[in-house]
């Protein structure tokens, strides 16, 4: 059997630092129960000294959740360790995450101390913590910038005290694998009680390594990583948790296994990004809305006849339904194919030949390719009846935000009106409203295409369907005409039949 690796989650703690994804608390409780769920094993919920908000997190987190252990953040003093402990107290299992900087920068210029006054006071807040926890973590804060043999010692001499797990981050981001992995098997190799405590891993993501050197400081001994949700965090974000247990899950030959429920690692990352309003990049690994989407040719050629010629982990490992081939005009025949059977419409040789070329027409013309032009390409126009067009769209703000949408829906003709907490809220509410049954709007992405005022919006939007993805896509100079039109986009995409059977 494989060594447990614990997955130490800090998306509340070190990844709401980040400015704009501030929680409060019934929030954070929402995501810490979503993190229990999936498998953490230890959840970091806050620096409770920091504000009586952060305090009052960790107290509710602490009474929401029974399986992971709930630790809380505290500076190398006395104050901020008796504030930790009070909030942990009704944690099942509590842990002081306690430390201080010991690299060079930062007992010169963070702290102006000494490297004896520095062990000194790294072993007394151990000490100290032990007095109301058994469990103690101690941070070694810069240790990726540190001198290694400073390091050695006062990891031993904290251990010594009672630390129950040593925490090695690379606070800045600047080590490269190879040299984090090498940290980690120096204490290794030349920490007398090393085995007496579990070796963390904590990186930053400033140069790109996060992920890499999470990995490497695992193959050097590392048993507990510490990460957060899609990699949020300060400046260039953390490890993030998704790369590091899906690297581990593909390659058996780093000797670890994770309690992690790997297909609850898709709709964590949404409700994350969702509470936090930090959209994730479309090429995030794993849980990027591009991760399984295939658009080249080649490689949907390749994809078709074989997942695994270009996919290294089945979406549904992640909890991502499927892999989707995207219609571009880098797209092969094997995919419009697919595409078209999807449809029934099965064509084949010459007359898919032909198809084919005019696709490729289209496809230099227009960057989404949808159901719908699909079917007209291969002549069999789809009964517009069926179709959802938006007719009408008004909004006004005299107080109360409003806003007035008619839709055509087959042959009839709706209006709705409802208010919002903006504009674009209160046109798609409308929207909603008249669509029946109702779709769960489940990504919603505004990305401005130049940074002018009279810039153009460009909309994203995913929209779930009978446990289906249809996405919607659009762009416009008014914001709130572009969701509009984005949402119906996505609406459009959905059968007709799931309409029908309402
Ligand atoms: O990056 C860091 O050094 C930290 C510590 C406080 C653990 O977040
Ligand atoms: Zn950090």
């Amino acid at each position: 059997m494989s060594d447990k690796l614990w997955i130490f989650d800090t998306t509340l703690r070190d990844g709401e630092q980040v400015p704009g994804c501030q929680l409060n608390t019934q929030e954070k409780i929402i995501v810490a129960k979503a993190l229990e769920d999936l498998g953490v094993d230890i959840i970091e919920a806050g620096f409770p000294i920091s504000s009586p908000g952060d305090f009052n997190s960790v107290v509710e987190i602490s009474k929401a959740v029974s399986n992971p252990i709930i630790c809380a953040l505290s500076r190398a003093v006395e104050k901020d360790i008796e504030v930790a402990a009070q909030a942990l107290k009704f944690a099942k299992k509590g842990r002081i995450h306690t430390g201080i900087g010991v690299s060079p920068y930062h007992i010169q210029f963070k702290l102006r101390s000494t490297p004896e006054e520095i062990i000194r006071r790294g072993v007394a807040a151990v000490k100290f913590a032990k007095q109301f926890v058994e469990d103690v973590e101690f941070y070694a804060e810069d240790a990726g910038r540190s001198e290694p043999d400073f390091l050695c010692k006062i990891i031993e001499e904290v251990i010594k005290a009672g630390a129950t797990v040593v925490n090695i981050p690379d606070t800045t981001g600047y080590c490269l694998p190879e040299q984090y992995g090498g940290i980690i098997a120096d204490l290794k190799n030349r920490v007398s009680n090393i085995d007496k405590a579990i070796i963390a891993t904590h990186c930053h993501n400033d140069l790109g390594m996060a992920t890499a050197n999470t990995v490497a400081g695992v193959q050097h001994g590392a048993r507990q990583v510490e990460v957060t949700i899609n990699g949020i965090g300060e400046r260039a974000g953390n490890t993030s948790m998704e790369e590091v247990v899906m690297a581990i899950k593909c390659h058996k030959s780093i000797p670890v296994h994770t309690s992690i429920d790997t297909p609850k690692i898709y709709k964590t990352s949404r409700l994350v990004s969702k509470l936090m309003n930090m959209p994730v990049q479309p090429n995030k690994a794993i849980v990027g809305r591009n991760a399984f989407a295939h658009s080249s040719g080649i490689h949907q050629d390749g994809v078709l006849k074989h997942r695994e010629n270009y996919e290294i982990i089945d979406p549904k490992e992640v909890g991502v339904e499927e892999s989707s081939i995207v219609l571009t005009a880098r797209s092969g025949r094997a995919a419009l194919k697919h595409h078209l059977d999807a449809l029934g419409v099965e064509l084949e040789g010459e007359e898919l030949r032909k198809v084919y070329e005019e696709f490729l027409l289209l496809a230099d013309s227009k960057r989404d390719i949808g159901r719908k032009d699909l079917l007209e390409l291969v002549g069999k126009y789809l009964d517009e009846s069926n179709f959802i067009e938006l007719e009408k769209v008004t909004y006004s703000s005299n107080g109360e935000i409003n806003a007035t949408v008619q839709l055509k829906i087959g042959d009839q003709s709706l209006e709705a009106t409802q208010t919002g907490v903006g504009p674009v809220d209160a046109v798609l509410k409308a929207i909603e409203t008249l669509v029946q049954p109702q779709v769960d709007l489940e990504e919603f992405l505004i990305q401005a295409m130049t940074h002018g005022s009279n810039d153009v919006a460009k909309v994203h939007m995913r929209v779930i369907k009978s446990d289906k993805p249809y996405y919607g896509f659009a762009s416009h100079e008014d914001i709130v005409l572009a969701s509009a039109f984005a949402f119906v986009d996505a609406l459009n995409k959905i059968p007709v039949k799931e309409y029908a059977t309402a």
